[in-house]
């Protein structure tokens, strides 16, 4: 099961509020994940660090060095690769259940035009993308990516069963829900959820999932 989390980035800050945020930080305290960021700024090259560079062949922006990358990497060894890019798969369930089959895993987050693409070509087991839109950085990605993962490592969930019907594991999306007040600006809660009727409630619940 997936428990050893390492980000390659060149913005680690970014990543200080949310492991001390929700289930992430029950998962740390618990000792069940392991979480580490690792700056791509200290395998930067000469006394400025350096980690981008203008593209081979012109156009606009800088490109992701490979050398700082490469080491970072070989600094890092996890038992999976994966770079964020627009370009890879998109995350979805199977790809989910297939990452949690390993134990620790390298996340590669990309800034301004993306990475040289001979460190894609070296080390990338798996490239993923979380949709069909631009972000700034990898960092964000990333987040979405560890999220997605660290909720199914068992014990992380404070109730496991929060995963039971959680859309996509079963090919729907949930149920709605509701929490009171009964009535707010006069919508009210469905009259079953209120009957106490066990049977009811769930043959409304199964109702109410939508085939995705
Ligand atoms: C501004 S983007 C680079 C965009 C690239 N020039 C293109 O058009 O595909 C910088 C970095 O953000 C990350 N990124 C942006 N959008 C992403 C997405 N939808 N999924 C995963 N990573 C993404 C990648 O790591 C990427 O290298």
């Amino acid at each position: 099961m997936l428990s050893k989390y390492n980000v390659i980035t060149l913005f680690p800050n970014l990543f200080d509020e949310w492991i001390k945020t929700g289930i992430i930080s029950n998962g740390l305290d618990k000792n069940i994940l392991k979480f580490q960021t690792t700056n791509l700024r200290d395998f930067g090259i000469g006394n400025y660090k350096q980690t981008d560079d203008a593209p081979y062949g012109g156009g606009p922006g800088m490109v992701m060095m490979v050398e700082p990358l490469d080491n970072a990497i070989l600094n890092n060894k996890a038992d999976i690769n994966v770079f964020l890019t627009p370009s890879g798969s998109k995350l979805d369930e199977k790809s989910i259940k297939d990452l949690l089959a390993y134990e620790s895993i390298n996340i590669i987050c990309g800034r301004y035009e993306g990475f040289d693409q001979r460190i894609i070509d070296m080390h990338s087991d798996y490239e993923v993308s979380i949709g069909d839109a631009v972000v700034s950085g990898g960092e964000v990605p990333a987040m979405f990516l560890m999220e997605a993962l660290m909720r199914r490592v068992p014990g992380v969930l404070g109730n496991s069963e929060s995963l039971v019907n959680e859309s996509f594991t079963d090919g729907t999306y949930d149920f709605p829900v509701y929490t009171r007040p009964e009535t707010y600006k006069e919508m009210t809660v469905p009259e079953v959820l209120l009957s106490g009727n066990h049977k009811e409630i769930d043959n409304w619940k199964n109702n109410k999932l939508k085939d995705i």
